[in-house]
């Protein structure tokens, strides 16, 4: 694991910031007296899964209400997600309540291949999310401030993605009822 998150939380609690618990868990975090235990004293958990780790994944899946599956916008992209999709799908047979949504990601506006990526991932078969995030240097740029981009640049486009982002995600797990605004470009 490169711990990315990890090593995130650790430049924002250098410069002072506050951030959300972090904790790191390998392919047993779904066992008794692991995240399981640990998740009883928050309201939202969020396990960010490395890529091409399919025993993490597998685990994450076990305990998880909704599964986001970031992708980039181009056909390639979509293909590049078959694996996962299994992985949810054959998740899914085991916990039919596990929910899966697929989130459009580096997309440049503007663009033929912006304009053409939901119909590349609705051939994945997930359902996808109505926010869709920009190819944005401010996503570049936060992290190394151990910043999020709501909190490196308040007012960008970035941030506004993410705050329509949280609150699609929020309500789709019952968090929130606000419905968010279509944000289509
Ligand atoms: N929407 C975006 N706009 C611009 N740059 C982005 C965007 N999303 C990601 N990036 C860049 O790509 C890097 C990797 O992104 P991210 O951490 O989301 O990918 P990942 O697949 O989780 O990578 P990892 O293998 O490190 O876990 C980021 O640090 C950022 O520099
Ligand atoms: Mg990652």
């Amino acid at each position: 694991m490169q711990g990315t998150v990890r090593t995130w939380g650790a430049v924002a609690n250098e410069a002072g910031l506050q951030t959300a618990t972090i904790v790191s868990m390998g392919a047993d975090l779904h066992r008794p007296g692991q995240l399981p235990k640990l998740a009883t004293g928050f309201d939202l958990v969020l396990i960010d899964c490395p890529p091409r780790h399919a025993e993490i994944q597998r685990a994450a899946l076990m305990v998880a209400d909704l599964a986001i599956l970031p992708s980039g916008p181009s056909a390639h992209d979509a293909w590049a997600m078959g694996e996962s999709v299994d992985l949810v799908q054959a998740a899914q047979r085991v916990r039919p309540e596990l929910r899966a949504v697929v989130l459009i990601t580096r997309k440049v506006p503007g663009t033929v291949i912006g304009a053409s990526a939901r119909a590349a991932l609705t051939e994945t078969g997930m359902p996808i999310l109505r926010t869709e995030l920009g190819f944005r240097v401010a996503y570049q740029e936060a992290p190394a401030a151990g910043m999020g981009v709501a909190q490196y640049a308040p007012k960008s486009e970035a941030a506004e993605e993410v705050r329509d982002l949280t609150t699609e995600v929020l309500s789709l797990v019952g968090l929130v009822k606000t419905k968010p605004r279509s944000r289509r470009k």
